[in-house]
């Protein structure tokens, strides 16, 4: 709370990739675990209630099946605005078997992110963006055209790619791929990117022409990167007030089904946000 007051931050969405489980378990949150600074840390009960703080939850995927119910637990009880997961699931004895989220059996997780329409962060690893062309690949946007999919630090550098990762792929269609359009094309209704700390404006300015200003989110990455970074770094982005107000607030409240509001007993226009389903705060 401190550190909001201090860098001029309305609202924070919380997240923690989940490293505590091992093969044996079904998937329970550690939300209480998310965040390292003690006045950072929302308990599931304050979820509900508080306006300055949202979560992602985060959850074993062993069992598609199960993390998909864990999902909607979350969701519809516990005030979660989505969750996270790492970028595959180690199983197996040894864990040594890693399991993929386009992979058929996870169509039964899909169809629960996208009945919920609440978008689905993939935590960062070096493999990340096989895994993102994996889902394109494979055909999950085509069997969930609604899924909304975060990928950070600036795309993970996917974008870069596009002309060739299309090429490439345009000559495995034909041969038996099962993706319906061009992979470039299913960023636009399907995938958005946070900064995470990568607060470099020459790949802002690229990526948003790539994929537009409405796909790129501000965030921070804490405790890798400190807030007053992000805040100094902003103050620099040479971008009109109305874009720079989208890229720090208005396209996580479209995307996070936030609700904009203006507190009346400020003397000047304050626009709060609210989680889906919540009363404006009087
Ligand atoms: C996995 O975690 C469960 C409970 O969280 C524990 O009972 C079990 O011993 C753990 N198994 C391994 C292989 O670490
Ligand atoms: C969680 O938050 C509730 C509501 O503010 C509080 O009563 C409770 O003591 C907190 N629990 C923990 C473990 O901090
Ligand atoms: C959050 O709110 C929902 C709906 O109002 C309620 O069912 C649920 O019990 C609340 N959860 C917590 C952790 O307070
Ligand atoms: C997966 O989870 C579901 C729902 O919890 C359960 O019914 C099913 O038995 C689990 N499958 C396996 C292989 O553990
Ligand atoms: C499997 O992963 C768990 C959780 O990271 C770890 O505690 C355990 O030691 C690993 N087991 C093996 C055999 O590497
Ligand atoms: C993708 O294309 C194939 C072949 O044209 C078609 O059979 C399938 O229905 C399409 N899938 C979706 C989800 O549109």
């Amino acid at each position: 709370m401190a550190h909001m007051l201090l860098f001029g931050l309305a609202f924070i969405c919380c997240s923690t990739k989940a490293r505590k489980w091992n093969n044996t378990d079904t998937g329970s949150i550690i939300f209480e675990e998310a965040v390292s600074l003690p006045n950072l840390r929302p308990n599931t009960s304050h979820l509900n209630n508080t306006i300055r703080f949202g979560a992602f939850a985060a959850f074993s995927m062993h069992n598609a099946t199960a993390a998909g119910v864990e999902l909607r637990r979350a969701v519809t009880e516990l005030g979660f605005l989505g969750a996270l997961v790492n970028d595959y699931q180690q199983s197996g004895a040894d864990n040594a078997t890693l399991l993929y989220y386009d992979e058929p059996q996870y169509d039964a997780f899909w169809s629960v992110v996208q009945e919920l329409d609440v978008p689905h962060p993939i935590n960062f690893a070096v493999m990340l963006s096989n895994h993102i062309v994996g889902l394109c690949a494979n055909g999950v946007f085509d069997r969930f055209p609604n899924l909304k999919v975060i990928v950070g630090h600036l795309g993970e550098r996917i974008p870069s790619d596009f002309w060739r990762i299309d090429e490439m792929l345009a000559r495995k269609v034909g041969i038996g791929m099962p993706m319906n359009k061009t992979f470039s094309s299913y960023w636009k209704p399907n995938i958005y990117e946070t900064t995470s700390g990568n607060f470099a404006t020459d790949l802002l300015n690229f990526h948003a022409s790539l994929i537009g200003a409405d796909h790129i989110l501000y965030s921070v990455d804490y405790p890798f990167v400190m807030m007053e970074q992000g805040q100094e770094w902003v103050g620099t982005l040479r971008i009109s007030p109305f874009e720079k107000w989208n890229f720090i607030r208005g396209n996580a409240i479209l995307l996070l089904g936030l609700v904009p509001f203006q507190k009346p007993e400020k003397p000047i226009l304050v626009l709060e946000v609210r989680k889906r389903g919540q009363e404006p705060f009087t």
